[in-house]
């Protein structure tokens, strides 16, 4: 069977199977790869987002999909447990507190090895493997264990956590192995670099030399490579009829002259949607915003629905909703427009053109795609950004509003001064954060990482 020189290995294929057919996968890991995996004609491996079903190697978009298989019990053990309910929360510095189980580790090696073996199997002698994210840290390891030959690199999707908090995770040094495996350590923030460079000495006494360490007779390079958009993706649709005639069509349905808040992010606690909610609340509380001059739309895409944090957050969220909405609302004017919906790159970019104010007010996010995508898709130079400081995206964007999610004050001090700012003021921001994003693309990023990699 054929071999590839390029191989991606992500615990998600680009699509999922879905009743409808195969969809776009969720998250931003697969917005950003996606093209890349394209322009390069490589191979990718990874799961179909549904337990069961072994697939054939398919071809979709000029990339070759090699699916790897789960069964119920790994989506449970490896995915829903060690994945996101440990990893995860402990990667977002603890903003939920994260479960161990026994069990769960276990099944995460033993898919980590598949995973492994899998990519192993495809590589070309010399390839190129590009593993990706907080679900296979194992992985590198594994892969340079069977295949000494190939060039490896890991890229983390995430936030690394502080030494302390790394240290709480049972058989920490064997993920801090995994990781060592690769020749080339890339993550969203400068930050998360010094703290895995950090681990490594106080785990296995390793002397990192500015950004790099030698382990095992290598050197193993740890880095920032802050991730990005398509951004010419995003652009074409933001010129497209259909889009903007959308746009026209949600803001009349609004009510024309009310001005837009908008959220968008899965249903996650790291995105610190209660939070952003509940300032809402409080400054139609204050009258600071009254409904008849403001509405908030917040899509809150279903995800990892069978953990019970997202479940719990669920129920939370909607309770607030219900409240504000039952408070302050109006028949026929909702102050918040809830979407518990996944929508389309289209749909969302409509979104992003009516919306005067975007609120990306995450607790912790490595990068956040959705603050880029809207800085990208607004050629009008018009709108304005309101972004937690605690994204990587923050240390990109100065020009955006930038807040502490966690003070509440501070949230509604941002969320006010980006509604009352004057418009040459907006202008001159959203020009300086465009032009900062076109020069930063997703190509750049991955260019600079495999180029890294080449080295
Ligand atoms: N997205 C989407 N449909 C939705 C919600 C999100 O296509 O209903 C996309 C969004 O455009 C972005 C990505 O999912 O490209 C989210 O990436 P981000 O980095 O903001 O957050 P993540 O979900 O990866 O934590
Ligand atoms: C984030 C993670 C990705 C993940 C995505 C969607 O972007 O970094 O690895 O694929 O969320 O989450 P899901 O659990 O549905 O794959």
């Amino acid at each position: 069977s054929r071999r590839y020189s390029f191989v991606v290995v992500a615990n998600r294929l680009p699509v999922d199977r879905t009743d409808d057919g195969w969809t776009r996968s969720p998250g931003g890991l697969v917005s950003a790869l996606e093209p890349i995996a394209r322009g390069a004609h490589g191979a990718w491996v990874g799961w179909i987002g549904v337990p069961g079903d072994d697939v054939e190697p398919f071809e979709h978009d000029g990339v070759r999909l090699l699916p790897v298989q789960l069964s119920a019990e790994d989506v449970d053990r490896y995915y829903e447990g060690q994945s996101n309910s440990t990893i995860w929360p402990l990667f977002h510095h603890g903003v939920e507190t994260p479960v161990h189980r026994r069990a769960w580790r276990v099944a995460y090696e033993e898919v980590n090895r598949r995973f492994a073996d899998a990519a192993a199997r495809v590589a070309a002698e010399g390839a190129t493997v590009w593993v990706h994210d907080y679900q296979l840290l194992l992985v590198p390891a594994m892969l340079r264990e069977a295949r000494p030959d190939l060039r490896i690199g890991f890229f983390l999707h995430i936030p690394f956590p502080p030494v302390e908090l790394f240290m709480q995770l049972p058989r920490r040094v064997d993920l801090l192995r995994g990781l060592l495996g690769a020749d080339l350590v890339g993550f969203q923030q400068s930050l998360a670099a010094h703290n895995f460079l950090q681990l490594s000495a106080r785990l296995l006494g390793l002397q990192p030399e500015g950004e790099q360490v030698r382990y095992d007779g290598r050197t193993v390079t740890a880095r920032a490579f802050p991730i990005s958009i398509d951004v010419g993706e995003i652009e074409k649709l933001a010129a497209d009829h259909t889009v903007r005639a959308e746009s026209r069509r949600l803001r009349r349905e609004l009510g024309g002259d009310r001005t837009l808040l908008l959220g968008v992010d899965r249903l996650d606690y790291t995105k610190g949607i209660e939070q952003r909610i509940e300032a809402y609340g409080e400054l139609l509380d204050d009258g600071t915003i009254s409904n008849r001059e403001a509405v908030l739309v917040q899509v809150a895409t279903p995800s990892r629905m069978r953990v019970a944090q997202y479940q719990q957050l669920r129920e939370r969220v909607e309770r607030e909703v219900g409240r504000i909405n039952g408070e302050f609302g109006d028949v026929g004017k909702a102050p918040v427009h809830y979407l518990f919906q996944s929508r389309t790159r289209e749909e969302l970019v409509a979104l992003y053109l009516a919306a005067d104010l975007m609120l990306v007010t995450p607790l912790r996010d490595g990068m956040n795609l959705v603050a880029k995508e809207y800085v990208a898709a607004r050629s009008d130079e018009r709108g304005a950004l309101v972004l937690s400081e605690f994204t990587g995206a923050a240390e990109e964007l100065p020009d955006a509003f930038q807040v502490n999610p966690y003070d509440t004050d501070d949230l509604e001090r941002g969320i006010a001064a980006a509604l009352r700012a004057d418009p040459a003021d907006l202008t001159a921001r959203m020009r300086r954060m465009r032009a900062h994003i076109a020069d930063h693309d997703v190509n750049r990023w991955a260019q600079e990482f495999l180029d890294a990699l080449g080295r």
